[in-house]
């Protein structure tokens, strides 16, 4: 056989291009793209009709949180394992996800956490992976560790502007910057302001108020945008490439887009949370007045269609690099370790300081999207795969469909108007009790998902058909989006 796979009758959906091109596969690689009907499908050991939908790279989420200790507030853990999540991502048509190592502040070593992350998801995954560091603590043996970071395929790491078990001031946020642009390492920073939202939290708790939705009134969009404006600007000083996550309020945006007129390598991301959900649902007042704790994460859904529009523009306008899911799960009935976590006889409903901050997302993210019709073609393909590819040292190998180069990992759509439902939490393969987007319609959905040309998704056939264990550990290099303006070495003393 000449191919292990070809795929007719497809429409071939690029950042860059749509056409009608039939894909043939072999060994895993991208081997040949050609105009419907001149492949010879007799060649191929397995053929799919697409019936005319669209066939796009595989999804590759950016933001993903798997077996995280408690972090984000109170004591909530990560419900997903490397196995689960990942089993979630590529039933959504996710093909490679990059999750957190969690330094947490006490621990000095990263390659420690590094070790350790790969021993949890090495064996365990259904789809190609990836991590970044999360530094909770730039201590001199960490930040001595960047280089050899690099060398293992790691060339990104988050840091945070609050949680108390995270927050770095400015003055070790700059170490982080200083070393990682050294070292050609992408800086991912959460911008809100720890200080004024704790400030924030005080005076509600004060007044007694304590439910879910208070959660959003804490962190008004000037926590948001004040952090937002701080990191540019601390990165500017030190002409850092760097990453703002899951940016939910346009007036961060336009800090954003501002920096990246006047030419500094300044990324953002969003999230379909701050596309779909509003302080509304935070507001929701089931289950005692609780029910509102499933869709707590930080920073908070916003106020309604107006901001929703304006994180829509930034993705159209590429103010927004990418649009990952920020699948930060956790159970919402567990009293150990879920959003329950925080019920107390004291606080009977909670109190929204101590709901674990994250909702589950990997499998709704592309279908979601898809489904808004927001987006042109190209552009979803664009903050949905090829960006975080170049963004992340991913780029060609991921995110892309280049003969003898890619990785043959793609999603096979449905056909227009054949799927028209509600997302339900028993449809998705996430080891989490609820969905914040339950009920939500969606027209469409990967009908089939493969991974380095195997089919490891078959919605119509056997469902999940892909294998704990056959996803990767990728190694990436250095992003290849624009990074330092200058080529020298930071020195103090030009300024
Ligand atoms: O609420 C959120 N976003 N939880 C995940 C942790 C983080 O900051 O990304
Ligand atoms: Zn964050
Ligand atoms: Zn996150």
């Amino acid at each position: 056989m000449d191919f292990d796979l070809i795929i007719t009758n497809g429409l071939l959906a690029t950042a860059s291009d749509i056409a009608p091109l039939d894909v043939a596969i072999k060994a895993g690689k991208i081997s040949l793209l050609a105009p419907h009907g001149v492949l010879d499908t007799s060649k191929a050991a397995k053929v799919i009709d697409a019936e005319g939908a669209y066939v796009t790279p595989g999804g590759i989420d950016t933001h993903v949180h798997l077996e995280e200790p408690p972090l984000f507030g109170g004591k909530g853990r990560s419900s997903d394992t490397f196995e689960t999540g990942t089993r979630s991502a590529i039933c959504g048509g996710t093909t490679t996800i990059v999750a957190f190592a969690p330094q947490a502040k006490y621990m000095p070593s990263l390659l420690e956490v590094l070790k350790d992350c790969h021993s949890r998801a090495a064996g365990n995954c259904y789809a190609d992976y990836s991590f970044h560091m999360l530094v909770g603590s730039p201590n001199p043996t960490a930040l001595s560790e960047f280089p050899q970071l690099v060398q293992e395929g790691i060339t990104s790491l988050k840091i945070y502007m609050t949680y108390e078990a995270l927050q770095l001031r400015d003055d070790q946020i700059l170490d982080v910057l200083y070393t990682s642009r050294a070292h050609g390492i992408t800086t991912m920073i959460h911008a809100e302001n720890g200080d004024v939202l704790n400030w924030m939290t005080r005076k509600l708790e004060e007044r007694q108020l304590f439910a879910p939705v208070y959660h959003a009134t804490s962190r008004p969009q000037i926590v948001e945008t004040e952090a937002t404006n701080r990191a540019i600007a601390l990165a500017e000083l030190m002409d850092a490439p760097i990453l703002i996550v899951h940016v939910s309020s346009p007036s961060a945006a336009k800090h954003i887009r501002e920096s990246q007129t006047r030419g500094l390598p300044v990324y953002a991301e969003t999230c379909p949370q701050y596309l779909f959900l509003t302080r509304a649902d935070m507001a929701k007042t089931g289950d005692h007045g609780f029910e509102g704790a499933k869709c707590v994460c930080s920073p908070p859904p916003r106020d309604g269609v107006e901001d929703h529009e304006g994180i829509w523009l930034g993705l159209r306008n590429g103010t927004f690099t990418v649009l990952s899911s920020d699948h930060c799960p956790f159970m919402y009935e567990d009293k150990e370790k879920g959003k329950k976590s925080i019920l107390s006889p004291e606080h009977p409903v909670g109190r929204f300081a101590g709901i674990p901050n994250g909702i589950p997302g990997i499998e709704t993210r592309l279908p979601l999207t898809m489904s808004a019709n927001k987006l042109p073609m190209t552009k979803f393909v664009e903050v949905t795969a090829t960006n975080a590819a170049k963004l992340y040292g991913l780029y060609p190998r991921k995110g892309a469909v280049l003969p003898g180069v890619s990785d043959a990992d793609l999603v096979i759509w449905y056909p227009e108007g054949r799927i028209k439902e509600g997302v339900t939490n028993g449809m998705l393969h996430h080891n989490v009790d609820y969905t914040p987007f339950e009920g939500r319609e969606v027209t469409n959905w990967p009908r089939y998902t493969v991974l380095r040309g195997e089919v490891v998704w078959d919605r119509d056939g056997d469902g999940l058909v892909g294998r704990k264990g056959y996803g990767e550990f990728v190694r990436r290099g250095k992003s290849s989006l624009p990074g330092p303006r200058g080529e020298e070495e930071f020195d103090v003393s030009k300024f």
